[in-house]
C-alpha cells in the first residue's frame, strides 16, 4: 500500500511540472507576437519631409532644446528652412506676425521660425537673411526634425500606438495636444518639441509628405 501511494505523488508531480513547462513554450509563443507592434513603431519614428517643398533647402539644427541665438539677438528656431544666399548668408521666408519682429512658416502664424528686429515685411509675408555657421544647418530635413520625432514618439505611444500627425491640421493640433499634455507631462523643452514637430508636420504644415 506504502509504495502505490509513493508512486502516485510522483506522477501526480510529473502532471504539475509537464503542466508549468507547457505554460512557459505558451509564454514564449506570445511574446514574439507583441513585436511586430514594436517594430511597426520604429520604421515610422522619423519622418519623412515632403521632397517637393523641401528641394534645395537647408535647416536649422539646435542640438539641444528648439532655439539657436544669434550674434546681432536674432532667435531662429530649430527645423526652420534656410536657403543659402549668394554670399554665404541665409535667407528665412515666412509670414510675418503684428509687431513685426516674429516670422512665421504659415498664415496662420502658428509655427515659428524666427525672431529679430531685422525682418523685412511685404505685405503679411517677410524675410529675413541671416549669418549662421554650418555646424548649425543640416542639409537633411528629417535629420533636422529627428529629435523632435524621437520626442514624440517617446511621450506620446506610451498609451495608444502614434497617431498619424498628418491626419490633423496644425489648430486641431492645438487642442488634441493641449489634452494630451495632461496625460504626457512633458518638460518645458520636451513640450516645444513636440509641438514644433506636431504643427510642422500636420495636415497644413509646411513639411507634411505628399500623398
Ligand atoms: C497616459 C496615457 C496617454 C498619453 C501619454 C497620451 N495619450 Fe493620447 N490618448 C489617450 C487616451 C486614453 C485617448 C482616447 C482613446 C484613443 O483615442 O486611443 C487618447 C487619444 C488621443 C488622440 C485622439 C483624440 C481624438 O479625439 O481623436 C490623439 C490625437 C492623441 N491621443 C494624441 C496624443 C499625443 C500627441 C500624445 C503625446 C503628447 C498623447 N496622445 C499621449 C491617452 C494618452
Amino acid at each position: 500500500m506504502k509504495t502505490v501511494k509513493t508512486l502516485l505523488t510522483v506522477s501526480a508531480l510529473a502532471v504539475t511540472l509537464s503542466a508549468a513547462s507547457a505554460n512557459d513554450t505558451n509564454k514564449t509563443q506570445v511574446a514574439p507576437k507583441a513585436q511586430p507592434t514594436k517594430s511597426a513603431h520604429e520604421q515610422i519614428s522619423k519622418p519623412a519631409c515632403n521632397d517637393v517643398v523641401t528641394k534645395g533647402l537647408t535647416y536649422v539644427y539646435v542640438e539641444e532644446g528648439t532655439e539657436l541665438s544669434l550674434k546681432d539677438g536674432t532667435i531662429v528656431y530649430s527645423g526652420t528652412p534656410l536657403k543659402a544666399t549668394k554670399d554665404g548668408s541665409y535667407e528665412i521666408n515666412g509670414f510675418i506676425g503684428k509687431d513685426k519682429t516674429k516670422l512665421y512658416a504659415t498664415k496662420n502664424l502658428n509655427l515659428l521660425f524666427a525672431q529679430s528686429k531685422n525682418i523685412k515685411a511685404d505685405g503679411e509675408k517677410g524675410t529675413l537673411i541671416v549669418k549662421i555657421n554650418k555646424d548649425d544647418t543640416e542639409a537633411n530635413c528629417e535629420e533636422s526634425w529627428a529629435s523632435s520625432a524621437d520626442m514624440f514618439y517617446d511621450k506620446c505611444t506610451k498609451c495608444h500606438a502614434a497617431k498619424v500627425v498628418g491626419d490633423h491640421t496644425m489648430l486641431e493640433w492645438e487642442g488634441l495636444y493641449g489634452s494630451m499634455k495632461s496625460f504626457a507631462k512633458p518638460t518645458k523643452d520636451e513640450d516645444a518639441l513636440i509641438s514644433r514637430f506636431l504643427k510642422a508636420f500636420a495636415k497644413d504644415g509646411i513639411l507634411k509628405e505628399a500623398e
